[in-house]
């Protein structure tokens, strides 16, 4: 499982935060392979006309998922940037503070627990985190280091959001449950918000199956 699916309510999210604050939403993501996630969710922020700063790291880049961001066309108060560098390089030299993080990298404890020892100088009180495969990645690696950072930031709280990840049916969803969901973390505020966001999106389903 991906978080793709939560690429729909997390646009409402953004949406909304951005209309609150009336800033552009800072978002961070760690991994971005073919850009799956990303692709959704730029398009989605897009159509919403949500003003965003996305920032995408990859330790190996694909050529030509940076090729199709150059040829998307965006608002003027929206920016997508892509680096190839390793994630714990990045945010070393990082002196940015982001509202919304996905992390989906390397899926190992040493990377997870680095990469969570570094983001407290990255985020703020309503930053929300999304960590890919909660429960999975090699020996539960990643689920000890959220949960090492959970307890060292007691301010966040988690939330387990696979009711809004990749779009299964439900049977199928309580079958593959708890491998590899996501996990949300936030404080309650913001997980209240990310809630509201999924269950938006469960009651207008905008989703298109891309079938004929
Ligand atoms: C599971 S994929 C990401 C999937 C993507 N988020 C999506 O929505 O489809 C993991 C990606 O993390 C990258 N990666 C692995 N270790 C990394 C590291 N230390 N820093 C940055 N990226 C890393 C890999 O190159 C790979 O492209």
């Amino acid at each position: 499982m991906a978080y793709h699916g939560l690429m729909m309510p997390l646009a409402v999210y953004v949406f909304r935060r951005n209309k609150e604050t009336g800033a552009p939403v800072t978002i961070l993501e760690i991994g971005i392979d073919k850009g799956i996630g990303m692709f959704a969710l730029l398009n989605n922020l897009n159509t919403f006309r949500a003003s965003y700063r996305y920032y995408g790291v990859d330790i190996e880049l694909l050529t030509g998922v940076r090729e199709a961001v150059k040829y998307m066309i965006f608002h003027p108060d929206c920016w997508a940037g892509l680096r190839e560098e390793d994630s714990l390089v990045y945010l070393k030299n990082d002196d940015k503070i982001y509202d919304v993080v996905l992390v989906d990298g390397d899926h190992s404890y040493e990377t997870v627990s680095q990469e969570c020892k570094m983001l407290p100088n990255r985020i703020h009180k309503d930053t929300l985190i999304l960590f890919d495969d909660y429960y999975g990645g090699k020996h539960g690696g990643v689920k000890i280091a959220v949960d090492e950072f959970l307890q060292h930031n007691k301010h966040f709280k988690a939330l387990n959001v696979r009711a809004g990840a990749t779009r299964l049916p439900a049977e199928l969803q309580s079958m593959t449950a708890p491998f590899e969901a996501p996990l949300a973390v936030g404080s309650p505020e913001v997980l209240d918000a990310l809630s509201a966001s999924v269950a938006v999106i469960e009651k207008n389903i905008v989703s298109n199956s891309g079938l004929p």
